[in-house]
């Protein structure tokens, strides 16, 4: 096996090789090529043939995930160490997505049997709601949820919900998660308190932003309800007592431990909204298709691993290329807030510049993500990709067979998808521009400008991710997919996935500034902030 620096080496020798091909011409050049970059897992196909790697470059790419040691990184994550490191914990999210009957262990504590005991209690609880037999303070059965939270207590839930909703649900979920007081007020709107549940999320039961709308939401109860009103607060937390001390009756706060993070806590407690507005057997099967790409993602040799494959992809782009920016479209209405939901898993976990041992990190690590819903953005950020001055890889997801609507549109849609793959990989000669112009019987001055302006350059590398429908397996093998590709990046950059101390000093210091813009003594800034606190104040 080759050191680390070696395998870095071969992979850095292999990009620059690469940046004389093209991707289109590998086709040829390698007959098994589809075959090898081509793979199925737990319900999702993945198409990799159309990366900038050829099936050398992969092996470069493999030794590499060989030297990191992958396969005990891995172990170690799954065996419940404490590979958060520096808050000392497990990341052990897969735990809560497995069998019943499982044995987890995190830091060598059992913990499956609480996890059954809670997806229990969550199941009969959202039962309770959605029969009706758990009713509002004034007898009105539920037709709401306002689901407060923010960061991993948001995204997850909001995308699944977004993702499987029934369009004319029993009981509507509404998020909040903004502290701007318009997203309440809008959530708000329209609802009668007496049958709305106010679902608190939040892990640690501090975020200001949370704990601001939170006692919004709750003072919006008390004025309809009165002091009765407590009883529709339900809180999801890892710090029950907090929860309570809000206010929550003890019956109505659901746990979770300090080893679930934020961003992989969808498959905890967290998802508690879910499973109210989509049912319990929803919710379940979500967790069960994520838990199947566990069993994948553990068991499939590396060279036939979809997260280590994609990890693998997005690296040669990322250090092998230099490509820092990489778009992410579903071609699928319902999973227009994947890109969100992938900002927050795959930049907050890998944005870091130093390593788990505190040394700077040798070569670059998360690109930024940014995406909407396809066709959306065929007619937004697509020019730039198909002619802009930067390659900027896609990951395109589409969904095969439509849960409603006209299937026609469906096949427009599906259309649209792959050949945006295609122009981006095989793009436009310049000769076949000017031929075209030429037959079309323009003059030679205007073709000379007009042919490079028509002209597309091609070689734009993407994934392809395709699910036979929408459901609630493959949407939990989709995220589980991306969580276990984010992971292998961390290792293979040697950087902990699991912390984000980055996003501390920001917090403090809005403290600080909101203590001043509340009247409190001026503090030291530097000349444009002290000048926008007193704008603010004045
Ligand atoms: O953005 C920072 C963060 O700590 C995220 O990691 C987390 O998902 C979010 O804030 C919300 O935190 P909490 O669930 O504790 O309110």
């Amino acid at each position: 096996m080759p050191t680390t620096d070696a395998a870095w080496i071969r992979l850095a020798a292999a990009a620059a090789q690469a940046k004389h091909r093209r991707i289109a011409g590998l086709f040829d050049a390698e007959p098994q090529r589809l075959a090898r970059l081509s793979l199925s897992a737990a319900g999702l196909d993945l198409d990799l043939s159309k990366q900038p790697w050829s099936l050398a470059d992969l092996e470069a790419c493999l030794d590499l995930a060989r030297a990191c040691d992958i396969e005990a990184a891995r172990g170690a994550l799954f065996a419940g160490e404490a590979v958060n490191a520096s808050e000392h914990r497990a990341a052990l999210h897969m735990a809560l997505r497995a069998p019943k009957g499982s044995d987890f262990k995190a830091q060598g504590q059992p913990v499956s049997a609480e996890i059954d005991a809670m997806r229990a209690r969550m199941a009969a609880f959202a039962r309770a709601i959605r029969s009706g037999a758990l009713k509002g303070a004034t007898g009105k059965p539920f037709r709401a949820v306002i689901h407060v939270g923010i960061g991993g207590s948001d995204f997850g839930p909001r995308l699944v919900w977004e993702a499987l909703r029934p369009v004319a649900p029993q009981v509507e979920l509404r998020f909040v998660a903004n502290v701007d007081p318009a997203e309440l007020a809008l959530a708000l709107d329209g609802l009668d308190p007496a049958e709305t549940l106010v679902v608190v999320v939040s892990k640690t039961f501090t975020t200001q932003e949370t704990m601001t709308n939170a006692t919004a939401a709750r003072g919006w109860l008390r004025a309809a309800l009165g002091p009765a009103a407590d009883a529709q607060l339900v809180a999801v937390s890892a710090a029950p007592d907090v929860a309570q001390a809000f206010g929550v009756p003890a019956d109505q706060v659901f746990g979770f431990r300090d080893w679930v993070g934020g961003r992989y806590s969808v498959w905890s407690a967290v998802g508690l909204s879910c499973a109210i507005g989509l049912g319990a057997e929803v919710f379940e099967d979500l967790l069960a298709g994520a838990s199947a790409m566990d069993a994948h993602f553990l068991a499939a040799p590396l060279a036939q691993n979809a997260p280590v494959l994609l990890a693998l992809a997005h690296v040669f782009n990322r250090n092998g290329l230099g490509r820092p920016v990489r778009a992410v479209v579903p071609y699928a209405q319902r999973l227009r807030l994947l890109p969100n939901f992938l900002q927050q898993l795959e930049m907050e976990s890998n944005g870091k510049r130093v390593t788990a041992h505190g040394q700077p990190v040798a070569r670059d690590t998360a690109a930024a993500v940014f995406g909407d819903a396809g066709t959306n953005v065929q007619h937004a950020f697509f020019q730039l990709l198909h002619q802009g001055t930067e390659v900027i890889p896609v990951d395109f997801i589409a969904v095969a067979r439509a849960a409603e609507g006209d299937p026609a549109a469906q096949t427009i849609l599906l259309a649209n998808a792959i050949a945006q793959a295609e122009a981006l990989m095989i793009g436009r000669a310049e000769a076949d521009v000017r031929a075209e112009l030429t037959a079309q019987g323009a003059p030679a001055v205007e073709i000379e400008t007009l042919a490079p302006q028509r002209t597309f350059p091609g070689d734009r590398p993407s994934a392809f991710i395709l699910l036979d429908r929408l459901d609630p397996p493959r949407l939990g093998a989709l995220l589980a997919l991306y969580e276990h590709k984010t992971f292998v990046e961390g290792v293979l950059w040697g950087i902990n996935s699991f912390d984000q101390w980055g996003v501390e000093l920001g917090k403090s210091l809005a403290s600080r500034v909101l203590a001043e813009l509340r009247g409190g003594p001026a503090g030291v800034h530097d000349p444009s902030t002290a000048h926008l606190i007193g704008k603010l104040k004045a």
